[in-house]
């Protein structure tokens, strides 16, 4: 198959890599490829004739979106438009992989497909935003909604937690943000097996079950042999952007149409460290 990655070289798109290597790939990230250059984009996708482009591309700093909204808009909601045209131009299929702040956190039960988004910050509304693009521009699109992203490239919260203990005597974590640490091979596999069948619509797909900051940050340092480092709970953490503070993603279609799951986040944290 022809596959267009965008973020190539992002935590989830080094993931796709590794699944896809079989595959025929065109890779687009900066410097080379920005999903904002409407004329270039569409060049490198039409010249390439992909059957699928997965759109993992985008400014994912949350807060820094809370302080650079037209950036956000720019990359995330226009980014975006202009992936979607270019799969429209040579009819492929998308992938444009969202996130699980499209959704405020309040509901106090997991999150279904179908439920109505209401995004409380910079980022969650531009994400939303690319969301409503890939749905209105095209017919064949998957729309893949994930949480809490790490993997053993690039900057994530369980290489910070480790870099912040060996800074500090102690720490603290929230425990009112809870969500689903995914390990983004474990999404890549995920991504590979939907995009081989044309059920195109919404998912949701995290590793299983869900923790809080502060438990996911016990957890990591339990793996990396810190099992006493001095951790402790705590709340109400300010940061510029709004972020939900209880989101669990409900798995129903993945996993009732295709038998796509993901394991439970901890096992997965376990491959992280000693797989
Ligand atoms: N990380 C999470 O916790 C999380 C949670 C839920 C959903 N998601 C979504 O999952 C997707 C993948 O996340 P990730 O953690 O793999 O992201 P990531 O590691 O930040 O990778 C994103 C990649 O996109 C590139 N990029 C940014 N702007 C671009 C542009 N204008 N043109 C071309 N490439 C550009 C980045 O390059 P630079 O590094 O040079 O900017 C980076 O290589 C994103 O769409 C994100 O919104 C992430």
């Amino acid at each position: 198959m022809r596959i267009a990655i965008t973020g190539s070289a992002g935590q989830l798109g080094q993931a796709l890599q590794k699944v896809l290597s079989g595959e025929e790939l065109l890779l687009i990230d900066l410097p080379d490829y920005d999903i904002t250059n409407y004329a270039q984009l569409q060049r490198a996708i039409v010249d390439f004739q992909p059957q699928v482009v997965i759109h993992t591309a985008a400014f994912t700093d949350v807060d820094g979106c809370e302080l650079k909204p037209e950036t956000a808009y720019r990359v995330n909601a226009l980014g975006t438009q202009n992936v979607a045209l270019a799969c429209q131009n040579c009819d492929a299929a998308m992938v444009y992989i969202s996130t699980d702040y499209v959704f405020d956190g309040t509901k106090g039960e997991p999150y279904w497909e179908w439920d109505r988004p209401n995004p409380q910050s910079a980022y969650a509304r531009s994400k939303l935003a690319g969301e409503y693009y890939t749905q209105t521009l095209l017919r064949k699109f998957y729309i893949v909604r994930t949480a809490w992203l790490y993997s053993r490239t690039g900057m994530n919260f369980v290489k910070k937690v480790l870099q912040l203990a060996d800074q500090h005597d102690q720490l603290y974590f929230v425990t009112d943000e809870v969500g689903s640490p995914t390990y983004a091979p474990d999404l890549a596999d995920a991504l590979r097996k939907l995009i081989a069948h044309p059920l195109y619509g919404i998912y949701h797909l995290t590793n299983t079950g869900v923790c809080s900051r502060y438990e996911w940050a016990k957890a990591i340092l339990e793996l990396a042999g810190r099992p006493d480092y001095p951790l402790f709970p705590t709340q109400g953490y300010a940061r510029p952007a709004k972020v939900p503070a209880h989101c669990e993603l409900r798995n129903f279609c993945a996993a009732t149409q295709l038998g796509i799951t993901l394991r439970p986040w901890r096992e997965a944290l376990v491959d992280y460290f000693h797989g």
